[in-house]
């Protein structure tokens, strides 16, 4: 076998071609890149090269690789160099985000500080109306209390001057030896005054009342608690009985002259054991006299809270237990009511019944008004219709 002239040269280049595939296969190892391709045909044509023609052109390839692998160690370079510029613009992007993510959460409590800010701004509005509101109120209140203190001070000044009036009138007639003639002067008191009136004779006493409903008020009859008796005769209710500080009748007398000559009113006020209170008024209050045995000749208009209890009397005679006047033949309803009244039938109203000091169940001989039972205390009150205009 004949052995080429230039084989040494040929092993060389092999070894080289060894050596720079080594090299390349390793620098490459880890790059996609055409170089492995290039070598592998590099090194096939060294394998099959025969020639120092071949030779020449495989040491101008080998430049050639060289070259290309030093631009390759170029890229290399650069390609690290651009990853790390990469890196580098990543780690910015990075600090961008991270700065945009803090500035996106500065600005998410912005918002949040901004609806806070929105309704507390709103709260302070509604709270400034509502104070508006208040001192809006608070200023009428004060006006109409302003008001109210100087209607007070007229209404006492009024008063003064009345009161100062009605004792200079009392003071007139005491010092003149005469009377007055009825309640009217004695103003915002409760008292007892002694009056005279055409008709009777001597000067007696009344129970003034103020507290009740105004003043001016005449009380004809009371009951309060069962201290005095009412199942009296005829003699006895003309004349009057009783005790103006505790219960009394005025005496139908008195009443006839007092009511006769002058509109009145009559006020009736009852308190029940149940602690209810109730009114009735009428507002033309006429009593007849002897030769017309007393009746209840007129009661005018009826108002009130309770019921109108009169309706029934009306027109009807006094009848007491020994004196019967009332409607029902053969029978005394003062004897079975255990009073006296303007009985039409028995068992209606019944003012001057029995005293019974605690509940009852309906009793016919009891005090009562339009069949209302359990009355407590009743006063029976008169004054002199005022003509108000
Ligand atoms: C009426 O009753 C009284 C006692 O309350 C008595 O003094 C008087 O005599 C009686 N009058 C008549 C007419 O019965
Ligand atoms: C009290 O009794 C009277 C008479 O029976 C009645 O009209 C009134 O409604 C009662 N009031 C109460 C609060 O029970």
């Amino acid at each position: 076998m004949h052995l080429p002239s230039n084989l040494p040269l040929i092993i060389l280049i092999l070894f080289f071609g060894y050596l720079f595939k080594e090299t390349l296969s390793q620098s490459l190892q880890n790059d996609d890149l055409i170089f492995p391709q290039m070598y592998n045909e590099v090194a096939t044509e060294i394998e099959t090269t025969q020639s120092s023609e071949q030779i020449k052109t495989l040491q101008s390839s080998i430049d050639t690789l060289n070259n290309i692998i030093l631009e390759t160690r170029a890229d290399r370079a650069s390609l690290n160099e651009i990853k790390n510029q990469m890196v580098e613009w990543h780690n910015i992007i990075v600090s961008i985000e991270l700065k945009n993510l803090e500035a996106d959460n500065r600005l998410k409590t912005q918002l949040d500080l901004g609806d806070i800010w929105r309704s507390y701004n709103e709260r302070i509005a509604k709270n400034e109306a509502d104070l508006e509101k208040l001192r809006q109120e608070n200023e009428i209140l004060q006006r109409q209390a302003r008001n109210d203190a100087i209607m007070i001070i007229e209404l006492n000044e009024k008063l003064e001057t009345q009161t100062l009036l009605s004792s200079e009138c009392l003071k007139w007639f005491q010092q003149s030896g005469a009377q007055p003639s009825g309640c009217l002067l004695v103003g915002q008191k409760t008292a007892i005054l002694t009056i005279q009136i055409p008709g009777i004779q001597d000067p007696f006493s009344v129970l003034c009342d103020a507290d009740v409903k105004g003043p001016g008020w005449t009380v004809i009859q009371r009951r309060l608690d069962g201290s005095v008796d009412f199942y009296r005769n005829l003699s006895d209710y003309r004349m009057g009985f009783g005790d103006l500080n505790g219960e009394f009748f005025i005496g139908l007398d008195k009443l006839h002259q007092l009511t006769m000559f002058q509109q009145h009113e009559l006020l009736v006020r009852l308190q029940f054991f149940n602690g209810s209170t109730q009114f009735a008024s009428y507002d033309n209050f006429i009593v007849g006299g002897e030769q017309q045995d007393f009746a209840l000749l007129s009661i005018g208009e009826f108002s009130g809270s309770a019921a109108n209890g009169l309706l029934w009397n009306l027109n009807r005679k006094y009848t007491t237990r020994d004196s019967d006047k009332d409607q029902i033949i053969n029978r005394n309803c003062a004897e079975d009511c255990h009073g006296a009244w303007w009985y039409s039938f028995c068992g209606d109203t019944n003012l001057n019944g029995k005293y019974y000091n605690e509940m009852i169940s309906r009793r016919e001989d009891s005090i009562m008004w339009a069949k209302s039972h359990n009355i407590k205390v009743v006063d029976m009150l008169i004054r002199p219709k005022l003509n108000r205009s």
